[in-house]
C-alpha cells in the first residue's frame, strides 16, 4: 500500500482498541521471565560454548605480536578467533569490518580476539593468558583541540544551510547573544548488554541477538561474512534497551558467528559490561556556538547555530543543528555541521541523535536572549513561532502546535506565578527555580510490512520483523490488528523480531510505532479484501466488529469466514511524497522545577511536566512510559551523564555502570505528561507520529534554565555538576 494522500476516515478512527491505555500484552511474559532475551535461548540452542571478547589496550597503533599458545592450552578452550585467522571480512553498511581489529587498531577496546571455551569462566580465564604487544601511535582525542581542524561534514545531506544574510542582520540587531555550549560524550547504558548466540547449520547462520533493526543487521552480517543474505536468519524478539546502540550489528554478533564457525558448534557472546562504552558506539561530544539577534520587539532577525563534533576517519557528525533549521522564525539564518577526526570509539546514534544535544544548547540560548530582551521565555518562544519551514518558504508543517503546548504547559505548571528574577525564591536550604524549553523532534516514516493470519476460531496472528525494545511494539501492533479486524485484544497474537517475517521499519529515530502499525494496517486491509473476495462483499464498506463481519445486509462470523484452513494476507506500507511536501515534526514543551542547595549546590529536580503534540497517541499508557523514560534520560544528560575522556591515551575512563552515572528513582520526582488530542492524517493511515524521542528533546535545557533561575548561575557546559555551579555561586552561610 502506497501512502500518498492524507489519510481518510478508516477503521482505526473508531478507537475501540487503538488509542486506549491498555496494558502491555508482553508484560506477563516479561515479569515472569518467560520473555527470552538474546543470551537466554538455551532451549533452542543447547550446548552453546562461551565466547569472551578481548579489547585492544591502546587507542591507536598496531598489534606487534599476539601470543595465544598459553590461552589455547588452557582448560576448556576450543578456539581463539583473531583477525589473522578469521578470513577476510566485508565492510558492511555500518563499519562492521572494524568490529574485529588487528593488526591495525583504530580505537580503544576495539575487539582483537574472541576466546571460545566450554564455560564462561574458562573463556575469561584463558583470555587473561593472551599476551599482546602493541606499537602505540599518537592519536587525536580532544575535540576542543581538534576543533580548528574540523571541516564541513560534507558526507551529510545538508552540512550547511543559509537563508538571507545572517552576518549583516546579526551585526545590525539591537539585542545579540553569542554563546558557546558543550555536551559531553555519552553512553547508551542499556540494561541488557549487546549479546548474541550464533549457530551454523552447514552454510546457514542463525543469530539470536539483541538488535533494533533486524533487516539492516541481517544484510550487514551477510555482507561482512561474504555470504548471501538468504543464509542469515536474525532473531531478536526482546531487546532490553537499545537507545541507538543496537541499531547496528556489533562485535558480539560478528564474533559469535566467527567463533561458532571456528569451533564447529554454537557460541554465545555477551559483550562484557566494561567493554561496552569503548567497544561500541556512543553519543559524541559537541561544541555548539549559537548566535541570535533580535529586535526590541522581541522578534528574532538573525539566528546561527554551528556544531562541532568528532568521529573516526570516514565517520559522521552529531547533527545537532537540525531543530534550529525549523523551530523558530527569523529571516536571516545560518547553520553548519563541522566534523573533526578523532581516534575515539565510533560516535553514532543515541536517544534522539541530533535534536537531543542540539536542543540542550539551543533552548538555553533562547532562555538567554529572552532574558536580554526582558521577555518571559514562554512568551518569547510563542512570539517567534513559525507555521512554515523557515528555510524553505511556503513549505508547511503537517501539524505544528508548539504554541498550544507552551500555553497549556504554562497553565498546568503554574508558570504565571513565577518571578522573572533569578535567585529570588528560597525555601530553607534550597534555592528554587523553574525552567522551560520547547521540545522538538522530527518525524520520520519508514516502509514496513507485516503478515496477518486469521484462523477458523477468529484468532489473529501478526508476524513482522519489527522489534520491541521496551517501547510497546507488541501492544500497539496487537491493538492495530484488533481494531482493523474487529476482535478483542486477547484474540491477537504478535510475533516479532525474526528475519523470516516480513521486513518492517524496525525501531529507531522514533519512527517505529507509527511506521510498523501502518504496515500492519496495510496487511489487515489486504486481509479484509481477501475475505470480501471470498464471500462477495465490499471490504471498504464492511464493518468488522465483535468478531463479526457486517456487509451488504449480511452478518458473518469472522472465524467461519476464514474457514477451516484460515486465511493469510501480507502487505506493507510505503510512504510517498507527503513527508517531503510537508515538514513532519513533533512538538512539545518541558517544564522543570529544581531546588539547589545554597551551600553545596546539590541539585534536586522537584517537578517535571511535558506537553507533547505528536499526532494520534496509539496507546497513552505505553506512550507515557516512553516519555517519562525520556524525561528521566534528559535529567541524566543535564546533571550526570558524561563519558570522561582520557585525552592522553584516548579512551573513556568511566566505562562501567559504577562510574557512568544515570538517574536513579530517588533522583526523579513526580512527572506529568500531557498529550494534545491530535491526529496527523499526513503522517500515516494511523494518523500517528513518533513520540518517544520527543520526550528527551529539550529536557536538559529546561533543567539548566531552572538551575539558572534558582541560582543566577548560567552553566553552558553539560553535565551541570556541583563544581561548575559552585564556581559561580556566592558563599552562603
Ligand atoms: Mo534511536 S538513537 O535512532 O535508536
Amino acid at each position: 500500500m502506497r501512502f500518498d494522500n492524507p489519510a481518510k476516515e478508516n477503521p482505526i478512527d473508531r478507537l475501540k482498541v487503538v488509542g486506549q491505555p491498555v496494558d502491555r500484552i508482553d508484560g506477563p511474559d516479561k515479569t515472569t521471565g518467560h520473555a527470552r532475551y538474546a543470551y537466554e535461548h538455551h532451549e533452542e540452542v543447547p550446548g552453546a560454548a562461551y565466547g569472551y571478547v578481548i579489547g585492544a589496550g591502546i587507542a591507536k597503533g598496531r598489534i606487534v605480536s599476539m601470543e595465544l599458545d598459553a590461552a589455547r592450552r588452557a582448560p576448556g578452550v576450543l578456539t581463539i578467533v583473531t583477525a589473522q585467522n578469521a578470513g577476510k571480512l566485508g565492510k558492511g553498511d555500518f563499519n562492521t569490518a572494524r568490529l574485529l581489529g588487528g593488526p591495525e587498531i583504530e580505537h580503544y577496546h576495539q575487539a582483537i580476539a574472541l576466546v571460545v571455551a566450554e564455560t564462561f569462566e574458562q573463556a575469561r580465564a584463558a583470555a587473561q593468558l593472551v599476551r599482546v604487544r602493541y606499537a602505540r601511535e599518537r592519536g587525536r582525542f580532544d575535540l576542543a583541540r581538534e576543533r580548528g581542524n574540523a571541516a564541513l561534514a560534507t558526507g551529510e545531506k545538508k552540512p550547511e544551510s543559509a537563508v538571507g544574510d545572517f552576518d549583516k542582520a546579526f551585526a545590525a540587531a539591537p539585542v545579540q547573544l553569542d554563546a558557546t555550549y558543550t555536551t559531553p560524550d555519552q553512553s547508551h547504558a542499556m540494561m541488557e548488554p549487546h549479546a548474541s548466540i550464533a549457530r551454523w547449520q552447514g552454510d546457514r547462520l542463525t543469530l539470536w541477538t539483541s538488535n533494533q533493526m533486524v533487516n539492516w543487521s541481517r544484510g550487514d552480517v551477510a555482507r561482512t561474512l561474504g555470504i548471501p543474505r538468504e543464509n542469515v536468519r536474525l532473531i531478536s524478539p526482546y531487546v532490553g534497551g537499545g537507545f541507538g546502540a543496537k541499531l547496528f550489528v556489533r562485535a558480539d554478533a560478528l564474533l559469535a558467528a566467527l567463533g561458532a564457525r571456528a569451533a564447529g558448534r554454537p557460541v554465545k557472546v555477551a559483550l562484557q559490561r566494561p567493554l561496552i562504552a569503548n567497544n561500541t558506539t556512543h553519543r559524541p561530544a559537541t561544541i555548539q556556538r549559537i548566535r541570535i539577534g533580535a529586535g526590541s520587539d522581541g522578534r528574532i532577525t538573525a539566528i546561527a547555530h554551528e556544531s562541532w563534533s568528532g568521529d573516526l576517519p570516514g565517520g559522521s557528525p552529531e547533527t545537532a543543528v537540525q531543530q534550529t533549521r525549523l523551530l523558530y522564525a527569523g529571516a536571516n539564518r545560518y547553520t553548519a555541521l563541522r566534523l573533526a577526526t578523532l581516534d575515539l570509539p565510533e560516535g553514532n546514534a543515541m536517544r534522539a541523535p541530533g535534536e537531543a544535544p542540539g536542543m540542550m544548547a539551543l533552548e538555553i540560548a533562547i532562555d538567554e536572549i529572552a532574558e536580554k530582551l526582558g521577555l518571559d521565555p514562554v512568551e518569547f518562544r510563542i512570539r517567534n513561532d513559525t507555521q512554515v519551514d523557515p528555510e524553505q518558504h511556503g513549505r508547511p508543517f503537517s501539524q505544528r502546535r508548539l504554541v498550544e503546548c507552551l500555553r497549556l504547559g504554562a497553565e498546568r505548571f503554574g508558570w504565571q506565578a513565577r518571578s522573572a528574577r533569578p535567585r529570588s525564591q528560597r525555601e530553607g536550604q534550597w534555592w528554587i527555580g523553574t525552567g522551560v524549553a520547547a521540545a522538538f523532534r522530527n518525524n520520520l516514516v519508514m516502509a514496513s510490512a507485516a503478515r496477518v493470519r486469521l484462523d477458523g476460531q477468529g484468532r489473529v496472528t501478526v508476524e513482522t520483523d519489527m522489534t520491541d525494545i521496551g517501547t510497546g511494539s507488541y501492544t500497539v501492533i496487537a491493538q492495530t490488528a484488533a481494531e482493523m479486524l474487529g476482535v478483542p485484544l486477547h484474540q491477537v497474537a504478535v510475533r516479532l523480531g525474526d528475519s523470516d517475517f516480513p521486513v518492517s521499519a524496525g525501531s529507531g529515530g522514533q519512527w517505529g510505532a507509527n511506521s510498523a502499525t501502518s504496515g500492519v494496517y496495510a496487511a489487515c486491509v489486504r486481509l479484509r479484501e481477501e475475505l470480501g473476495r471470498r464471500h462477495g462483499f465490499d471490504a471498504s464498506t464492511a464493518v468488522f466488529d465483535n468478531g463479526q463481519i457486517r456487509a451488504g445486509g449480511r452478518t458473518l462470523a469472522l472465524g467461519e469466514a476464514a474457514g477451516e484452513g484460515g486465511i493469510v494476507a501480507e502487505d506493507g506500507i510505503v510512504f510517498g511524497k507527503l513527508d517531503k511536501a510537508y515538514q513532519q515534526s513533533t512538538f512539545g514543551a518541558h517544564f522543570v522545577e529544581v531546588g539547589v542547595d545554597v551551600a553545596t549546590a546539590e541539585v534536586r529536580v522537584r517537578r517535571m511536566l511535558a506537553v507533547c503534540a505528536a499526532g494520534r497517541i496509539l496507546n497513552p499508557k505505553s506512550a507515557r512510559s516512553q516519555v517519562i523514560g525520556a524525561m528521566t534520560m534528559g535529567v541524566g544528560a543535564a546533571l550526570m551523564e558524561e563519558l570522561a575522556v582520557d585525552k592522553r591515551l584516548g579512551f573513556f575512563v568511566n566505562h562501567d555502570l559504577a562510574g557512568y552515572e544515570v538517574p536513579v528513582h530517588a533522583d526523579i520526582p513526580h512527572q506529568e505528561v500531557i498529550f494534545l488530542d491530535e491526529t496527523d492524517p499526513l503522517s500515516s493511515p494511523m494518523k500517528a507520529k513518533g513520540v518517544g524521542e520527543l520526550g528527551i528533546c529539550g529536557v536538559g535545557a529546561a533543567v539548566a534554565n531552572a538551575i539558572y533561575h534558582a541560582t543566577g548561575v548560567r552553566v553552558r557546559d553539560y553535565p551541570i555538576t556541583l563544581d561548575k555551579l559552585l564556581a559561580g555561586m556566592p558563599m552562603v552561610a
